[in-house]
């Protein structure tokens, strides 16, 4: 697949990579463009990153996200839009709404938000990650969790973000819990 990842951070660096490595054509999309990313791939303006991408993966933070769909929504249209953000202290973790306002288009996709980028680096053997999404976007969001390592747990369709949101604040205590291992992670017995 061929991906845009919008920022070049902790989760939009790693999963670049992990998706690179697996095989994905993976270009960065960044406010100062130029250069490679981890993984060598290619830092490109978002708009050029967007050109041609079939899957955007929103790894900005949670307040950008509304930047970067107020200029790039129609660009989203038809994509596969991946949103990791977390508007941390919101009543509303995602970005749903400002996505579904901004790029009606889009086939939305809430994943890679409930886990340190650590998991995604280096997976533990075993662990889900829980992710929720319509129908059009469940495929590659599916393969590309399979892609660093995790098993996929489908939660929903888009409507179920904020249910897989509720998971952010046990990561977190679990976390705190621990010591503060953030190589924690979850596995759902069936
Ligand atoms: N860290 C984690 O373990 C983790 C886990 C799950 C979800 N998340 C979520 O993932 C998102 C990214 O987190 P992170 O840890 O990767 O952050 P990070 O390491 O600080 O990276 C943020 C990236 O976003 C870019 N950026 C910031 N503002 C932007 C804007 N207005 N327009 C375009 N690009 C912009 C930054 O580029 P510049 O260099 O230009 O500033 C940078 O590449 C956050 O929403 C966070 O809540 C993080």
């Amino acid at each position: 697949m061929r991906i845009a990842a919008i920022g070049t951070g902790n989760i939009g660096g790693t999963l670049g990579q992990r998706w690179a490595a697996a095989g994905h054509d993976v270009v960065y999309g960044a406010r100062s463009q130029g250069g490679s990313g981890p993984a060598g791939a290619p830092v490109a303006s978002i708009a050029s990153a967007l050109d041609g991408a079939e899957v955007a993966l929103l790894a900005v933070p949670g307040p950008a996200v509304a930047e970067v769909v107020g200029t790039h929504g129609p660009a989203l249209a038809g994509k596969v839009v991946i949103d990791a953000a977390n508007r941390m202290g919101e009543a509303e973790a995602n970005s749903h709404a400002t996505i579904a306002a901004g790029a009606p288009g889009a086939h939305y996709a809430r994943a890679f938000n409930t886990l340190g980028w650590e998991n995604f680096a280096d997976p533990p053997a075993g662990a889900n990650l829980m992710f929720a999404a319509d129908p059009e976007a469940r495929p590659a969001t599916e393969e590309l969790i399979r892609a660093v390592g995790l098993e996929p747990v489908f939660v929903g369709d888009a409507k179920a973000a904020r249910t897989v949101d509720g998971l952010l604040p046990l990561w977190f205590a679990l976390v705190q819990q621990s010591g503060g291992n953030r190589r924690l992670a979850f596995r759902v017995v069936r």
